[in-house]
């Protein structure tokens, strides 16, 4: 998977795409990621990126110009357009759903805002799917778009070690993880559970689903109105 991000800040990445989960998919050649500073297109003495908005009011918007040219040229003529996203708070919330739709993509142009965010132009021109991460302000889109790709890039095959482990995690079957727990089995007065310990697969498979519905009940009970029945 290919993925390149516009952004102000291209200097935020680095760190990110060189750890963990993200190193491995670089590594593995599984995610080609590329940073690209749309203030590169900007034309003028102070190269400026943003202006005050028509109408009046606080703060500064993000220039069509340097967005567009930036988009040129680094789709050239790919046509059709691959998949592009607008980071925003008023974009779709994105959620694992949206992430396992995402790994499908060959080719994925994210955009980052700043300040009070994009000339609407920028949307009307390029077909992105506007999408936010959560019902807050960020101060960019940089944040945004880093948690997308790190939501998508562990889904790639290949890319988490256990394929079947990323299918077993909190929202892929409608329910939050169980309670995980590791060696030594008794520490400062806390038991592990008897049944992990019990070699019996069917128990352990059975509490697991039990207490993520518990959990699930208890943290987002919202998460159940969407639960499928189960068959069993
Ligand atoms: C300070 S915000 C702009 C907020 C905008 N004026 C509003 O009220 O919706 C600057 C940029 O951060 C990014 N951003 C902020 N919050 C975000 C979120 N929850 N999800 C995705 N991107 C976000 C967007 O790219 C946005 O253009």
């Amino acid at each position: 998977m290919r993925v390149d991000i516009l952004t102000l800040f291209p200097d935020m990445f680095p760190g990110v795409f060189a750890t963990g989960m993200l190193r491995i998919a670089r590594e593995k050649g599984l995610l080609d990621v590329r940073t690209h500073d749309f203030r590169r297109f900007a034309k003028g003495v102070h190269q400026s990126v943003d202006d005050k908005p028509f109408g009046g009011g606080p703060g500064m918007v993000l220039k069509p110009e340097p967005v567009f040219e930036c988009l040129e040229s680094v789709l050239g003529d790919e046509r059709p357009l691959p998949k592009m996203l607008l980071m925003t708070p008023d974009g779709a919330p994105f959620t694992q759903k949206t992430a396992r739709a995402l790994v499908r993509e060959p080719r994925i142009v994210i955009l980052c805002g700043r300040y009070e965010g994009f000339d609407e132009r920028i949307r009307q021109g390029w077909p992105f799917e506007a999408v936010s991460i959560g019902d807050y302000v960020l101060s960019g889109g940089e944040l945004a778009s880093m948690t997308i790709v790190d939501a998508v890039a562990r889904l790639i095959p290949g890319v988490v070690g256990h394929g079947l482990s990323t299918l077993k995690e909190s929202f892929e079957q409608g329910l939050l993880d169980h309670p995980h727990y590791t060696r030594p089995a008794s520490f400062r007065g806390m038991d592990v559970p008897e049944v992990l310990l019990s070699g019996d697969h069917e128990r352990i498979a059975a509490w697991r689903h039990d207490e993520a519905l518990r959990i699930t009940k208890e943290r987002r009970p919202d998460l159940l109105r969407n639960l499928p029945e189960r068959s069993d």
